[in-house]
């Protein structure tokens, strides 16, 4: 069994940008935390800053039935295409759950939509690493 965990824009900088509001640990940090609580399931933790890879790799989920963690980044805020790719994983009964380290309703107001959320299997926000970790645990109790 697999777990795909997919990252955004400027999630490769994570740990060194903006610490105050996403936290100082990195992306490897982030896989390494799962992969202790994964027991034999594999963690495939990527990152983008590319749209259509991101789309890419959800078409590729969805032909896998591979669960994904979704952090969209920036893209949550206005990629309709990137709606549309999760809209065709989670219609095929395979969970995308969008997940963010900060809680982005407490932020700007450009932040406070996700055109995302309406098609994800469901939505953790606001608790740093540990919003990776609380959706892999529905992820690893529902399989
Ligand atoms: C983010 C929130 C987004 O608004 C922002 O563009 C990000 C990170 C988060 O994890 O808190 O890049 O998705």
């Amino acid at each position: 069994d697999r777990v795909l965990v997919l990252n955004g824009p400027n999630l490769n900088r994570l740990g060194t940008r903006e610490p105050e509001i996403y936290g100082t640990a990195s992306l490897e940090d982030v896989r390494a935390q799962l992969a202790s609580r994964a027991g034999a399931v594999e963690i495939d933790l990527r990152q983008t800053n590319d749209e259509a890879t991101l789309i890419g790799w959800l078409h590729e989920a969805v032909d896998a039935r591979t669960p994904v963690i979704l952090n969209p980044a920036a893209f949550t805020h206005y990629s309709y295409a990137l709606r549309d790719a999760v809209a065709l994983v989670t219609e095929r009964g395979v969970p995308v759950i969008e997940v963010h380290l900060s809680n982005p309703h407490a932020r700007e107001e450009f932040r406070h939509t996700s055109v995302v959320s309406a098609v994800a299997t469901g939505v953790i926000a606001g608790f740093g690493t540990q919003s990776y970790q609380l959706a892999l645990d529905t992820i690893l109790r529902s399989s």
